[in-house]
């Protein structure tokens, strides 16, 4: 498959946002962008400074999972600096942002399984990172790192082949990367500048989710919780009504969907 450059200037060029993406580091090859975003926030790197790889060889997924991150995919991390009240709504902005970009350069339509695995027809797609350092109150950053299935054929990756697909698979033809992490940074900054609207963006991430309505189950820690995900509070937690009726607030924890 044809592989497009994804060097700084390319990304760069004429983008349409004020910080984000602003600032590009590239790396053809690299362990993880986790890794050299996190050093860069400690530098206290400008706000919106992007780590992109053509390949990653020790992705990092959720719940200390690796992430397989071949070339042909996207592998970015963005460095924040929020304010403490916007927290809980950079796990929804991810996601949308993430959604909104494959829909406007693809026209494929996806949804979010909680809290923020993107899928295309119950098959995840991209997959969500986020890592901070908050104390109390004060940010010193975050992270978002975003990992999406872009040129692969999942057919050559049997351990994942039952769960995950990629654009190029479900399209049947290569997709720009860089038209999608272009739209991507403009999608996350117009959602960044737009949190002090908080409320409209937890009711596009909600309207979104494939998890509401379902029988699920949890995995938190050791604990596995099933019953039906009723609905999801604004700190973006999810509530589980089990069946004698009781109800569960899960702040994180990975969800299967029974049906
Ligand atoms: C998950 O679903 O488990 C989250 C996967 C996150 C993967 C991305 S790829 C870019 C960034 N760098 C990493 O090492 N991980 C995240």
């Amino acid at each position: 498959m044809a592989e497009d450059d994804l060097s700084s200037a390319f990304i760069t060029n004429n983008l349409e946002t004020r910080f984000i993406g602003q600032r590009v580091i590239y790396y053809p090859r690299l362990t993880s962008t986790m890794e050299v975003a996190k050093r860069e926030a400690q530098q206290r790197a400008v706000e919106g400074t992007a780590i992109i790889a053509d390949e990653q060889t020790a992705g990092k997924g959720r719940i200390k999972r690796t992430w397989l991150s071949p070339k042909g995919s996207i592998a970015l991390s963005i460095i924040l600096y929020p304010d403490a009240a916007y927290l809980p709504y950079l796990i929804m902005l991810a996601s949308l942002a993430v959604v909104y970009s494959i829909e406007t350069i693809t026209g494929l339509k996806s949804q979010i399984k909680w809290p923020n695995d993107v899928l295309i027809k119950g098959r995840k797609v991209c997959g969500i990172l986020i890592e901070s350092d908050v104390r109390g109150s004060i940010v010193g950053y975050v992270i978002i790192g975003i990992g999406i299935n872009v040129n692969l054929r999942l057919s050559h990756f049997p351990e994942i082949l039952p769960i995950a697909t990629s654009l190029s698979d479900e399209l049947g033809g290569t997709v720009s990367r860089l038209d999608i992490i272009r739209c991507l940074l403009v999608e996350i900054e117009r959602l960044y500048l737009a949190l002090p609207a908080g409320e409209s963006i937890y009711e596009q991430w909600r309207d979104r989710l494939v998890t509401l309505g379902k029988r699920v189950q949890v995995k938190q820690g050791g604990t596995v919780y099933q019953g039906i995900a009723e609905s999801v509070a604004k700190d973006g937690s999810l509530l589980l009504r089990h069946s004698d009726g009781s109800l569960t607030k899960i702040v994180a924890g990975d969800v299967s969907l029974s049906d």
